[in-house]
């Protein structure tokens, strides 16, 4: 049975690879994946290890449905290129700083999670740390359509 992790990274790991992590897991649950995708998230930074994610990001996600309460920030390492086929970054800040944390042979693992989303008009998802409420909704708005065309991007690898 074919198996994919994806590790969703942003800055902090406590705002937006927070929320695209709950908001893939929900879809790989309801498609009925479970067992065969594997999720997680993580900060290039290390500020906020062990935290919950950012109360703005659980309040606005739980409105939505997705549970953040239970996440804990960690930062990202060199082993989880070997546990995870995607590094899947929030911005190009993240992916510069993951190009140095990634073994050579690794860096092509590193991908933008609006890469997914072609017809968004946004080609990262930004910081919504230092803004207001609206950030955080487009967040979300942007995590359901790139997971989304994520997961319909790994289907043709778990056909068996
Ligand atoms: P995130 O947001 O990278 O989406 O988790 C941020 C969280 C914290 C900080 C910056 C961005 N910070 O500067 O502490």
């Amino acid at each position: 049975m074919t198996k994919v992790s994806v590790c969703f990274v942003c800055l902090g790991n406590i705002c937006r690879s927070p929320t695209a992590e709950a908001v893939m897991r929900q879809l790989v649950d309801a498609a009925g994946l479970t067992d065969r995708v594997t999720v997680d998230s993580a900060g290039t930074g290390n500020w906020h290890v062990g935290e919950a994610p950012d109360e703005r990001s659980q309040r606005a996600g739980g409105k939505r449905g997705y549970d953040l309460a239970v996440l804990r920030a960690r930062q990202i390492a060199a082993r989880d290129f070997d546990a995870f086929d995607l590094i899947v970054a929030m911005d190009d800040a993240n992916v510069t700083a993951l190009q140095q944390v990634a073994p050579a042979s690794a860096r092509d693992k590193i991908r933008l999670l609006m890469e997914f989303a072609p017809n968004a008009q946004q080609r990262v998802v930004t910081d919504p740390y230092f803004g207001g409420e609206a950030g955080f909704e487009a967040v979300l708005d942007q995590c359901e359509a790139a997971c989304s065309g994520l997961l319909a991007a790994l289907r043709p690898q778990l056909v068996d």
